[in-house]
């Protein structure tokens, strides 16, 4: 009946654009004009320069700056190197044009605060724009203009190495990440010395690779690619990104480096971007080898024709590509060339190049690793950690504890825990675990620690083994420090595999069986299969690659000093045979049902996940309580608004995420079984109780028709709201058409 009501009543709602708050690039007359002026001086071989990029001094020759063939280099880390190759720019080419230093400014320069993941993780929008905000000041210090930074590809299968470089799975966090990181690194302005223009990358697609082999195919409708892959994307570009990466995957048959359809039609027409792309590394020449080019040229002309402004150290752009427009081969090349160029210097002069090319050489000292930004990756990273186990609230450790046994390979490991794209940090300003939790403890604290306790992360070594039993039995208690190497995650790092690396699972099974109160602490820049020890062990911390601050917030999280308020950006699965697996599915015709056969699930693996989206415990409870929403019968131009108690029912000060998820319930095309919406991170004393009210525009509820068109149908929507994807309290509201009201 329902149903046979909604669809008498259905008339979609169209809608072209799913609002953001709108503050991308503009353009600006002057700079316009200034553009204009210089393209009608430039050869064809000065404007394929600033279309071309090169990695470091050694890709390219200094004459190439000279005769304007080069518009950009990356991997200069240094600003009086930077300043001296810029010198050659201004001073020396014909047009003085300068270039623009580019760099992997991922989670930090040389203050290396958690991975992007982890940063997820905290789901604190304000604190991963100031960390940004660090990054992009000391980058800049030392001459870099630009950050290829942030990674908003959205990653469902953690086999993906690369999963560790972005926000996870969902596209509403994914979005909310990448406005924090967009405008972090942007600040208010791009002129002076403090910021850096970001780079949303890889546009688009590449976190789908097929197996989650790195650099693999994709293939997608258009419908996920738009409500699923797209939207981190569009809430960079809508924040003010100045640029965007072409990915190196095949999409759905057309490489996202050669494809017209995202990069012009949906990217510089729909979203009217006005900044500009960047290949990937060489991902144009890559065509030839995915097949659409015989050779760097033709490749050259499929991403020119594309939308692909600038060549990431490849040389499609500027070897070949002059003599096949002199003969006239490919005619349209160039008004695509001159909107590269423009787009090029219009982010050149955004960055106030023009007036001030140069670095202030002296700057870095004050701003590097100041101790504010140390701060800032001390207090992020202890937000990062997801409580996954307290049982008997074992956490948070007393620090005058008798004696304290420290164990593992990563435990005193400092380069595990700087993570995937260290830029300038150094493993030597890590503080490790081991450090951290020494001085966290009182005088009166042994903490036992032997090196040589359980070999390395990846080997099969047990020699360390006896030596560990033995601290354990010595100890009250013991920190187990397990997980993965930095090596094991990142790019070119993907997993068949997702348990713990060699011997460490043998090692907790020998501690455990010790039977002394056990915390592990889990280092790893993905999800891991790891059931057996959430089954054992009595407290488990997620703390990904927590930064040089690492130890020191670890330390401050299991001593209490910090009640951990993490939630999982994305889904643990039991085993890897369950990927992908994530919380926004769709409910199939047959939904897993235990206790029926035909229904969509495993005959050897439970159907749930090891830990669901958006887990995370507490030191403290929190109750959820009262929902309502305040009308519950609304138009496409009205504006849900949802309202529920929250209470800290605990002894411990804490803070909540609290997650507000819709379905809609009957849609002319099938529906996730939840989306999030709507999040907010409350700090609460014990005790203290308060009223949270979500707005959620109807407008941003909708989704794509069977014509791909964004629509708002009239029916009825559940909304759920709690402390993760899975416990939930609900109620529901409809939407109707306008004249119904
Ligand atoms: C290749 C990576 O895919 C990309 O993320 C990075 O920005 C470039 N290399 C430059 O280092």
């Amino acid at each position: 009946m329902k149903f046979l009501h909604r669809m008498q009543a259905v008339c979609l709602i169209l809608l072209t654009v799913i609002s953001v708050s709108a503050q991308r690039i503009t353009l600006k007359p002057e700079v316009e004009e200034k553009i204009d002026k210089l393209l009608s001086q430039m050869t064809l071989e000065e404007k394929l320069g600033q279309m071309t990029q090169f990695s470091g001094a050694n890709s390219m020759n200094e004459t190439m700056i000279r005769e304007g063939k080069v518009g950009s280099l990356l991997n200069i880390r240094d600003a009086k190197e930077a300043n001296r190759l810029q010198r050659i720019a201004v001073n020396e080419s014909r047009l003085g044009i300068p270039l623009i230093f580019g760099n992997d400014v991922i989670h930090g320069y040389r203050t290396i605060y958690p991975i992007p993941l982890a940063c997820a993780a905290s789901w604190d929008t304000a604190l991963v724009r100031q960390a940004a905000k660090i990054a992009g000041e000391e980058a800049r210090a030392e001459g870099t203009h630009w950050t290829f930074a942030p990674m908003v590809d959205i990653a469902r299968d953690p086999r993906w190495g690369r999963i560790a470089e972005g926000a996870g799975e969902d596209p509403f966090l994914g979005s909310a990440m990448a406005k924090s990181f967009v405008t972090g690194f942007q600040g208010k302005t791009l002129t002076g010395q403090s910021s850096v223009l970001a780079c949303a990358k890889h546009f688009v697609g590449y976190g789908a690779a097929e197996g989650g082999r790195d650099y693999n195919t994709t293939d997608m409708s258009e419908r996920t690619l738009r409500e699923i892959y797209l939207p981190p994307f569009k809430s960079a570009v809508y924040a003010g990104a100045g640029s965007l990466m072409s990915a190196f995957n095949d999409l759905s048959g057309i490489p996202a480096s050669a494809n017209r359809f995202t990069l012009t039609d949906v990217l510089k027409n729909e979203w009217q971007f006005n900044g500009f792309v960047v290949s990937d590394w060489n991902s144009i020449g890559e065509l030839v080898a995915h097949g659409i080019a015989s050779n760097a040229t033709e490749a050259g002309v499929a991403a020119l024709k594309a939308g692909v402004d600038m060549d990431m150290e490849g040389r499609a752009y500027s070897d070949g590509l002059a003599t096949l427009i002199r003969q006239g081969k490919v005619p349209e090349s160039l008004p695509k060339i001159r909107d590269a160029v423009r787009r090029i210097l219009r982010m050149k002069y955004e960055l106030g190049l023009f007036d001030q090319p140069f670095t202030d050489e002296i700057l870095a000292k004050s701003v590097i690793l100041s101790p504010e930004n140390l701060n800032i990756a001390r207090s992020l990273a202890a937000e990062s950690f997801v409580l996954l186990k307290n049982d008997r609230d074992l956490l948070p450790l007393a620090k005058n504890i008798k004696t304290l046994a420290v164990i593992g390979a990563l435990a005193d490991n400092q380069d595990a825990l700087l993570g995937t794209w260290e830029c300038e940090g150094k493993a030597a300003d890590v503080v490790t675990i081991l450090q951290g939790i020494r001085s966290a403890v009182g005088k009166t604290t042994k903490v036992l620690y032997d090196p040589e306790t359980s070999g390395l992360v990846v080997n099969e070594n047990r020699s360390g083994f006896a030596s560990a039993v033995a601290a354990a039995k010595n100890a009250d208690a013991v920190v187990l420090v397990l997980g993965e190497s930095r090596d094991m995650s990142g790019e070119a790092a993907s997993r068949a595999v997702l348990n713990l690396p060699g011997v460490q699972e043998e090692l907790a099974k020998e501690i455990i069986a010790v039977g002394k109160p056990v915390v592990v602490v889990l280092i790893a820049g993905r999800s891991l299969t790891i059931p057996w020890l959430v089954e054992n062990a009595q407290a488990i911390l997620m703390g990904w690659a927590p930064g040089i601050q690492g130890g020191n917030a670890i330390a401050d999280v299991l001593f209490g000093d910090v009640n951990p308020g993490g939630k999982l950006p994305v889904t643990f699965p039991r085993s890897v045979g369950q990927i992908p697996i994530y919380y926004n599915h769709k409910n199939t015709g047959r939904p897993a049902n235990a206790f029926y056969k035909f229904s969509s699930k495993y005959i050897d693996e439970k159907s749930t996940p090891l830990f669901s989206f958006g887990f995370g415990l507490s030191y403290t409870t929190f109750r959820y309580s009262g929902l309502k929403v305040i009308a519950d019968r609304l138009t496409s131009n009205d504006t849900l608004k949802v309202r529920v108690n929250l209470m800290n029912s605990g002894k411990r000060k804490g803070a909540e995420v609290a997650q507000l998820y819709i379905r809609d319930l009957i849609a002319s095309v099938t529906r996730p079984v939840k989306e999030l919406k709507g999040f907010q991170r409350v700090v609460l004393q014990p005790g203290e109780e308060k009223m949270l009210e979500f707005s959620i525009p109807i407008t941003e509820i909708g989704f794509y028709d069977s014509m791909m068109k964004y629509v708002i149908e009239p029916g009825k929507f559940e909304v759920m709201v709690g402390g993760n994807s899975d416990e939930l309290v609900s109620t529901d509201f409809e939407v109707i058409q306008s004249e119904e009201k």
